[in-house]
Order: C-alpha cells, then sequence, then structure tokens
C-alpha cells in the first residue's frame, strides 16, 4: 500500500494549513467587516456567497475602477446587507479604511501581488483570488510578507472546501483505489457558434476613460493606451494573465495536491497554442489549446489537457489507482470504478456515484466561511498562502514551458523554476 497517501502525510498537510500568525481570537459574535476590492463577475459573485454562506459579517467598503461595476456592487450591498458601503475607485482608501478587518481582492491576476502586499502591511484579513500572483517570485514575495502578516490570508482555490474532494482525499487515504502513481485532470470548454469567442466576455456599452481608471487597472504592466478589450477581456493577454495555466490548470493541481498530500511537481513539459480562436480581428496571445505535463518527486504522474473548441468531456479529474478509480467531474460528481482483474473486482467493491447539485456554490461559501471562522478563532485556514503558491506554481512552469518550448524544474531547495 502506498505511503505518500497515508494518514501521516494528511497530517502534514493539515500542519502546512496552520497559520503563521495570529491576531487576538474575536468572539463568535463579533461581526467581520469586509472590504470588496474588484467587483467584476468574481467579486460580485463572493459578496453573494459571503452574505449566503455567513450571519456576522458586513460589507463597508467597495471598490472598482469601472463606474458601472462600482454601481452594481454597491446596490447589492445595499439590497443584501441593508447598508450603503464606502465606494471608491482607490484600493488604498479600502486599506485604509480603519473599521475594514477582511479584504476580498477579486482583481485581474497581475494586481494581485501589489494589493495583497499592501493589504499585509495595513493589518487585514485577506481572501485573495486565485492565482497567487502572476509570476513565481511575486508569489514568494507575498510569502515571505505572510509570516509576518497580523491576519490570516485564504487563497480562493475553493475546491478544497469542495465536500467531493474532502470525499475523494478520505476514500484514497483508506486505499479504495490502491497505489495511486498517475491523475488525468482536463478542462474542455466550448462556444456556440454566433456566441462570443472563449474569453471575450462582452465589453460594456458604456465603458469609457472617462468611467474606466486605465492606469489603475495597468498598475505595474508596462504602459499602453487605453484599450476596452484589453481591459475588460485581459486574460487572454500575457501582461495580465497566465491565460489557461494559472486562470484553470491551478484549480486542478491545487486539488492534486490537496487529495493526495503533493505539494510541488519537479518537471514539466507543456504544448499548446491558439488553434481554434483564430480570427484575424482576435489578437489573443494565451493559448485555447494547451496540454501540461508534470512528473512529481514520488513516482506520481499528472496529465493535464485543456481545449476551448469542444466540452463534450466537460471539468474533472481522474484519480487512478491500481486498485479503481475515483472521479470527480463538474466539482458535482464523485464516481467510484472499481478495477476489474478477469471476472473478480479488486475489494469485492461496487460502483458509488455522489452527486450535489450547485455544489461549487457551496464550495465557495464555505471557503470564505472558513476564513471567517479562521479570523473568529474557530478554524484552520484550508488554503493557505504556502499551498496557494504550490498551486500557482505549477500554472507558472506550465507557461514557462510553454513559451520557452523547454522542459521546467522545479528547484525546491532554492524555490526557482529552472528553464530547460
Ligand atoms: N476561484 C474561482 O473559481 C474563480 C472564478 C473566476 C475568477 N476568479 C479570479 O478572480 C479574479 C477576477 O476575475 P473576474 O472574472 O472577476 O474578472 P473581471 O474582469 O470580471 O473583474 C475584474 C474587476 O476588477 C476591476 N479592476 C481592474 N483593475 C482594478 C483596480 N486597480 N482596482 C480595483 N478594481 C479593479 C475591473 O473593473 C473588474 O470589475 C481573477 O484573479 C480570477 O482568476 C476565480
Amino acid at each position: 500500500m502506498q505511503e505518500h497517501v497515508s494518514r501521516r502525510s494528511f497530517v502534514k498537510v493539515a500542519a502546512a494549513a496552520a497559520p503563521a500568525a495570529a491576531l487576538p481570537a474575536l468572539a463568535a459574535s463579533d461581526e467581520v467587516t469586509v472590504g470588496v476590492i474588484g467587483a467584476g463577475g468574481r467579486g460580485y459573485y463572493l459578496t453573494e456567497r459571503l452574505y449566503a454562506g455567513n450571519r456576522n459579517v458586513k460589507v463597508l467598503s467597495v471598490c472598482d475602477t469601472y463606474q458601472g461595476n462600482l454601481n452594481r456592487i454597491k446596490d447589492r450591498v445595499q439590497t443584501m446587507g441593508k447598508n450603503a458601503p464606502q465606494t471608491t475607485a482607490d484600493y488604498q482608501q479600502v486599506l485604509a479604511n480603519k473599521d475594514v478587518r477582511m479584504v476580498i481582492i477579486a482583481t485581474p491576476e497581475h494586481l494581485h501581488h501589489r494589493m495583497t502586499l499592501e493589504a499585509i502591511k495595513a493589518g487585514k484579513h485577506i481572501y485573495i483570488e486565485k492565482p497567487l500572483a502572476h509570476t513565481i517570485e511575486e508569489g514568494e514575495e507575498i510569502l515571505k510578507a505572510s509570516a509576518t502578516s497580523k491576519g490570516k490570508i485564504q487563497v480562493g482555490t475553493q475546491n478544497r472546501s469542495n465536500s467531493l474532494y474532502g470525499m475523494a482525499r478520505q476514500m484514497i487515504g483508506q486505499g479504495i483505489i490502491g497505489e495511486c502513481h498517475y491523475v488525468r485532470a482536463f478542462w474542455y470548454r466550448n462556444a456556440l457558434p454566433g456566441g462570443a469567442a472563449a474569453w471575450r466576455y462582452n465589453v460594456p456599452k458604456d465603458a469609457s476613460p472617462e468611467n474606466t481608471d486605465w492606469n489603475r487597472f495597468l498598475g505595474e504592466a508596462p504602459k499602453r493606451e487605453f484599450n476596452k478589450e484589453r481591459y475588460y477581456q485581459w486574460r487572454l493577454y500575457w501582461d495580465y494573465s497566465g491565460g489557461i495555466a494559472t486562470d484553470l490548470l491551478v484549480h486542478q493541481t491545487d486539488i492534486t495536491n490537496f487529495v493526495l498530500g503533493k505539494t510541488f511537481p519537479e518537471t514539466c513539459v507543456a504544448s499548446g497554442g491558439v488553434y481554434r480562436w483564430t480570427d484575424a480581428a482576435d489578437d489573443r496571445e494565451v493559448p485555447d489549446t494547451l496540454s501540461v505535463i508534470y512528473e512529481y518527486g514520488d513516482k506520481f504522474h499528472l496529465n493535464y489537457s485543456c481545449y476551448f473548441g469542444n466540452d463534450n468531456f466537460g471539468y474533472g479529474e481522474q484519480f487512478c489507482g491500481n486498485e479503481g478509480t475515483i472521479e470527480v467531474l463538474n466539482r458535482s460528481t464523485l464516481k467510484f470504478t472499481p478495477q476489474k482483474f478477469g471476472d473478480k473486482t479488486a475489494g469485492n467493491r461496487k460502483e458509488a456515484v455522489v452527486e450535489l447539485i450547485a455544489n461549487d456554490n457551496l464550495a465557495v461559501e464555505a471557503h470564505i466561511r472558513n476564513l471567517v471562522e479562521a479570523i473568529q478563532g474557530k478554524a484552520q485556514l484550508v488554503a493557505p498562502v504556502e499551498v496557494g503558491q504550490q498551486a500557482a506554481v505549477s500554472g507558472h512552469m506550465a507557461t514557462l514551458a510553454l513559451r520557452n518550448k523547454k522542459m521546467v524544474r522545479w528547484d525546491a531547495k532554492n524555490r526557482k523554476a529552472i528553464i530547460g
């Protein structure tokens, strides 16, 4: 029976999740006051889930650099929270607000680094969306700063709070699939003919330099003229995003680490390109087609694929053990299939399926609640900075491998990626 999914390695995972520093615990009845920085698709949704999953929270401040999204989140807080929040396009005003204890940062990827460092400095508790940062080095800086943080920091890899992955982890820990040396993870998407191309989200009709703060969006990214596509479809450009690797794949390497007690891969090769969305007018830079292979140090192989031109296989991870398979599909179905050897079934086991509708909503609520409860001294974080950085590193290794067309190795001693 394998060693690496033993009870001992789960204890190791739990230890890694222990908070580095602690504020005095609040009484359980104490309210957690919140500021939201970045209220686009995700920030808006997280705010809704914050209210849905917690009783004792109050959003005091909201920040967005597009006026339309700022108005929208202000209205949502007024409806759900029954208070009028402070509104601003300057995130430093949220951080300067002494009444705000916790901030949710859901801005584009390239802004995570500066905002998280400053939020740590301001002594806030932080929910930072994945990926932790735009480069490995930025993530390492956040990790270092987090060691002295007065607040708790949760990375937005919510699969860790999804009950089905918890179940998979427990089943595999009990040896139900035998040894597991191989995981297949995938995310397939498509768009209808005539619909928007992948990640070409609608640009608001009223968007203009007057209501869209372009310089604040750029932050430390290379300067350029106002460009609506880059602002509203930032995922498609390397200056602001790692594309599939840091937007989607990180969820799946993260949850593989969680389920099997892994940390960093040793090597990574990647291949892909823009094959599907090739209209001349589409200036996207990040691939729509990506395959990545990771080797971990302990005889473990992760095979990842993503394509934006066919969604038949959807989203999932398949934990392929020598005695059975556990698949978690679309974050809402867990399937167990025992291996057959001739006419015998390994361990006399039967197939099993658990299906939980809308399970990602519950996972996000639980993930935010885990942070709120950690702030209140009632829980330990499930996605602290170190595991967020482990997930992000695998994404960045894939981007480096793809863009350099070379194998990338993780130098664990010096915590650096080595190309070639
Ligand atoms: N965990 C998940 O499943 C999940 C899902 C979706 C998105 N995300 C993450 O959430 C983050 C945001 O993604 P999104 O889909 O909401 O993008 P989005 O483009 O819909 O929203 C980004 C928002 O940030 C605002 N913004 C830009 N610059 C800003 C600045 N300097 N200060 C304040 N606001 C600023 C924009 O106006 C916009 O409203 C990304 O890191 C993404 O990877 C995570």
